[in-house]
């Protein structure tokens, strides 16, 4: 089922980049743990991977049911995969891909990060 809510985010690969949006500092974001950023009316979860010296981000909504709450959950790593764990229920996600990796529900929308003179900026291909 399409759903309008769900539309505003896709996956952008970073050859797709067109906008590099200045997010916050990065003293903003806590160690290995996320905050939520607006861009362009989408709620973006970005995580400060501190234990694997990586940024990522993607979609705060949880697809499970279509709850604002990624942000706040625990990321970790499945054999060598970045995921994050929603608080709610504890879908995991893969934040290299998207992909649900305890289900399956369809894959979130995740987008670039990178990090530049204390700054994080994210990519959107809009
Ligand atoms: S709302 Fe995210 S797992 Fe249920």
């Amino acid at each position: 089922m399409m759903s309008t809510t769900r539309a505003p985010y896709i996956s952008t690969p970073i050859e797709k980049v067109k906008t590099w949006f200045k997010a916050a500092p990065v003293t903003k974001f806590p160690s290995n743990g996320g905050a939520c950023v607006q861009y362009k009316g989408k709620q973006i979860a970005v995580f400060n991977f501190t234990k694997e010296d990586k940024w990522y981000a993607c979609q705060n909504l949880c697809p499970h049911k279509m709850e604002m709450v990624l942000s706040r959950g625990m990321i970790g790593d499945a054999a060598g995969i970045p995921k994050v764990a929603c608080p709610l229920h504890k879908k995991t996600f893969s934040l290299d891909s998207g992909e649900n990796l305890n289900g399956d529900l369809e894959a979130i929308a995740v987008y670039p990060v990178k990090v530049e003179g204390g700054f994080v900026y994210l990519g959107f291909s809009d």
